[in-house]
């Protein structure tokens, strides 16, 4: 009884702070998101085209954290990282509440949204098994993925203005 009793409370304590978790409003605009998560990324994923990954994340001289702190992660790490911002990015492209930086709001209801963004989640998933696999051909074509999943999005609600309109 005093087992169900706790289960019980510890399942209203969950329900209670799921309810809660959706009020906080985006702070970034999706522009910001994609300039602050997606874009740096990215990058790092496409370099894997033209770099050795295990070059990645060098010690860098210099004063201040980035450059102190250079050098901790490195090699096919830092793909791994990049790949599951990227991943776990998808998400944020879905929160409700979002606007362009035009002030629109992110077209999340599309019926195509939706599919956009899992593409996004599957390519970054795929470049993340390259990278722990440390199949550097396969991640390089993988990045294909990764910017088709970007362009495809792009044509249809960037690039065609006014943004983030079907
Ligand atoms: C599901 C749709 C979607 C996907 C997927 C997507 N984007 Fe975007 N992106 C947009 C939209 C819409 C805008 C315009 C946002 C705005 O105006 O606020 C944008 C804007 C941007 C910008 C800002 C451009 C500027 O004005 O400075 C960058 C950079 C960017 N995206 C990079 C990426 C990269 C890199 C990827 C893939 C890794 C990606 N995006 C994937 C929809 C998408």
């Amino acid at each position: 009884m005093r087992v169900f009793t706790v289960v019980c409370a510890l399942f209203v304590l969950t329900i209670a702070s799921a309810a809660q978790a959706p009020t906080q409003k985006p702070v970034g605009s999706l522009a910001q998101v994609m300039r602050g998560i997606l874009f740096p990324n990215s990058n790092i994923l496409f370099d894997v085209q033209s770099k050795d990954p295990d070059t990645f994340g060098k010690k860098e001289e210099g004063s201040g954290a980035s450059a102190s702190f250079s050098g901790i992660y490195t090699g096919w790490q830092v793909v791994e990282n990049a790949a599951i911002a990227l991943n776990e990015s998808a998400r944020l492209l879905m929160v409700p509440g979002r606007t362009c930086e035009n002030g629109r709001p992110v077209p999340v209801n599309q019926k195509d949204w939706a599919p956009f963004v899992e593409d996004l989640r599957k390519a970054s998933q795929a470049m993340l098994k390259a990278a722990q696999a440390k199949n550097r051909d396969l991640a390089s074509e993988t990045t294909n993925d990764v910017a088709g999943a970007c362009e495809n999005c792009h044509t249809k609600y960037r690039d065609a203005p006014p943004r983030c309109t079907p």
